[in-house]
């Protein structure tokens, strides 16, 4: 069977490329980089590497990349590290209803140690209001994190404006960019951000690699103690095989890429929104990543269209890969203000360089079947 991968957001194939930049690290080159002799120096060399190789994606410093697990991990090092940090200059904390679990989680377990923590709400293409955030800040606000684009419905955040508001005020401003990083154009020192949160298995490198960067002379906690490895803010011996993936990963992302991404995102969009019925388009019609498309099928259950897809060897999914065990109504689009059978019918498709025009078409043939099969059973017409 055909097999068409829409589910990008989830995780990405891993590149060959990248691949084959790992091998030698499981196989001839498995030193410890804290090792003083030659095989832990070539292991070290290696994370430097991607160090520098992300830095200059970011204009950031090599000393503010800080390699961690993946997104979670450096999201709930931001929050929680900040917090713990800074809880002499105030316990308040803003952020907004849209972010990924690990951010609003990372805030729950906060609020339980006393903290507290603002939760902004967002306009009906989830964009964050930003005079609810202005009017939000308070003296003892310490940390403000605002995701750069969402996982569910792709709208992309101003965080420049909101980075100034923060730096205006004195408060740390933290952005988790894991969906948008060499998407977006993302610049540490120009945009003003403190902290941002990238991982490499969005942009087809490996699961289980990510990091925080921080600017430098941010008054951050270590939520890991041990070794001291990464400037002293997350011990544990590296990931070397998985840190050179995310460095090559890096590397070969280019405009060219995003530009054939976004390409089959508009082609996918296009013809969903013209050639079949009583679909909208969910998230910023025009604030939005390239590689993400949400779209709310009315008179008909997401989960159906998607196990219908499935049996058609087209993956996508109903909400973030997270949440979507759960079988709840997504937060995201809860935040939207959407009709209850509008969340319902919610089907996100997400691109990744290895899609083609090829696969869009089927997938789209197929979705219009799909949609008008379920449609004939349906005890809600549209
Ligand atoms: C916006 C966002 N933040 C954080 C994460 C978590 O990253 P990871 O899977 O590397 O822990 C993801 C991906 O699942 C994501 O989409």
């Amino acid at each position: 069977m055909k097999r068409v991968y829409l589910d990008n957001a989830a995780t990405t194939p891993l590149d060959e490329a990248v691949l084959e930049a790992m091998l030698p690290f499981f196989r001839e080159k498995y030193g410890n980089a804290s090792s003083i002799h030659e095989m832990g120096r070539e292991a070290r060399e290696a994370i430097e590497k991607t160090r520098e190789i992300i830095a200059k994606r970011l204009n950031a410093e090599p000393n503010e990349i800080v390699f961690t697990s993946g997104g979670t991990e450096a999201n709930n090092l931001a929050i929680k590290g900040i917090a713990l940090a800074n809880k002499d200059k105030g316990k308040h904390i803003i952020t907004q209803v849209t972010e990924h679990a690990c951010v609003l989680n990372a805030c729950r377990w906060l609020e339980k140690l006393g903290y507290e923590v603002t939760y902004l709400p967002v306009d009906k293409y989830g964009v964050v209001k930003i005079e609810e955030l202005e009017k939000a800040i308070r003296k003892d606000t310490i940390l403000v994190s605002i995701m750069h684009a969402n996982n569910e419905i792709g709208t992309i955040q101003p965080i420049q404006e909101i980075a100034k508001i923060c730096k205006e005020n004195g408060i740390y401003f933290h952005t988790d960019a894991c969906q948008s990083f060499c998407k977006e154009p993302l610049d540490m020192k120009k945009m003003e951000i403190d902290l941002i949160t990238i991982n490499a298995h969005k942009l087809h490198g490996p699961k289980g690699v990510g990091a925080l960067v921080i600017k430098e002379g941010t008054k951050i906690t270590p939520l890991l103690h041990g070794g001291g490895h990464e400037f002293g803010l997350r011990s544990g011996t590296e990931n070397v095989p998985g840190i050179v993936g995310f460095g090559k990963a890096v590397e070969i992302m280019n405009s060219q890429v995003v530009e054939k991404i976004r390409k089959l995102r508009d082609r996918l969009t296009d013809r969903i929104l013209k050639e079949i019925e009583n679909v909208r388009l969910n998230g910023h019609p025009e604030k939005r990543l390239c590689s993400i498309a949400n779209f709310s099928f009315l008179g008909i259950e997401g989960e159906s269209l998607v196990l219908r897809l499935d049996s058609k060897g087209i993956y996508c999914s109903t909400a973030s890969a997270c949440s979507s065990k759960k079988l709840e109504p997504s937060h995201v689009l809860k935040a939207l203000n959407l009709k209850p059978e509008e969340i319902q019918g919610a089907v996100r498709f997400s691109f990744g360089k290895q899609n083609s025009v090829e696969e869009i078409d089927y997938a789209v043939d197929v979705l219009k079947e799909e949609v008008a099969n379920l449609r004939k059973i349906s005890p809600y017409q549209p």
